[in-house]
This record gives structure tokens, sequence and C-alpha cells, in this order.
């Protein structure tokens, strides 16, 4: 018999298998990085904007991740639904809407989540929204914790 829990984990396996849009953008217009205080782990999510019918819309979106599987899958299905939508309307999307054909997650993993939204409502305002101010990589943020780095930890 296949549970809910079973078919979610298929999913996430699925998304794995071919994660898409992984990787920092040189070109990004604003980047987010938020850490869990509930598991420690890290996600950074790069947004690139063009015009489009007079809209200004998100044309590319990229994460890079030191996180759970389930963190991954979930901002590969967000960097894909993310394409084509205006900063208003992405940061309407709510960490549940997100997880895109991953559907609902489990109590357990709904922080993985919520590490993605935080990622993207930090790349769409606060102050650390700039390639300048935030390190090329993930991973040089961790080697240089002191730099002008703003790391915002989930509520
Ligand atoms: Fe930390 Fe999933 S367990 S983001």
């Amino acid at each position: 018999m296949v549970t809910a829990m079973n078919d979610f984990e298929d999913k996430v396996r699925d998304a794995l298998s071919d994660p898409k849009n992984q990787g920092e953008m040189s070109d990004a217009d604003s980047v987010g990085t938020v850490g869990s205080p509930d598991c420690g782990d890290m996600l950074r999510m790069w947004l690139k904007f063009t015009e489009k019918d007079g809209r200004k819309v998100i044309d590319r979106a990229s994460f890079q991740s030191f996180g759970c599987q389930t963190a991954i899958a979930v901002a590969s299905m967000a960097t894909e639904m993310l394409k084509g939508k205006t900063a208003e309307e992405a940061a309407t999307l709510s960490a549940n809407e997100l997880t895109g054909d991953l559907g609902p997650l489990p109590p357990m993993k709904i922080h993985c989540g919520q590490l993605v939204e935080g990622a993207l409502r930090n790349a769409l305002g606060g102050e650390a929204t700039t390639p300048e101010n935030q390190a090329p990589t993930l991973s040089g943020d961790l080697q240089k914790p002191q730099g002008k780095v703003r790391i915002v930890p989930l509520d």
C-alpha cells in the first residue's frame, strides 16, 4: 500500500534526479540567503529580471543549498515556477505553493519549504539583495562569516 509519505518521498526523489536551476548566477539582479535555526541548513536564491510586455518579470531564478533533500527539491520546483512572475506576484507565493508538484509538505518538512520561501523573500526585498553585498557562493559565506553578508535566520 502506498502511503502519503511514500508518495511524497517518491516525488522528492524524482525532483532530485534532475534538479533544476542549481548554482550561482553571476549576472543576478538580486540574491537572498537564509539559514534555518531548526536544522542549521542554508539556502541562497538568485533572481534575474527582464522586461516582458511592459512588465518587469523574473527571467531566471537559481539556488544553492546546504540543506536537506526536501529543501533542494522545493527550490528546484520554486525556481521553475518563478519564471515570468513579477516581484509582486512572486511575493504572494507561500511555502506551500512553492512546492509545486511535490504537493503539501509533511509536518516535519514544513520548515524546508519555509527555507525556500525565506530565501525568495530575502531576494525580493530587504538590505541584502544585491549580488555585490553577498559572497559569490554560499560556501564563500561560510568561509568568511564576518564579511558584509547578512544571513537572515528564519522565524
Ligand atoms: Fe533543514 Fe530540510 S531539514 S531544510
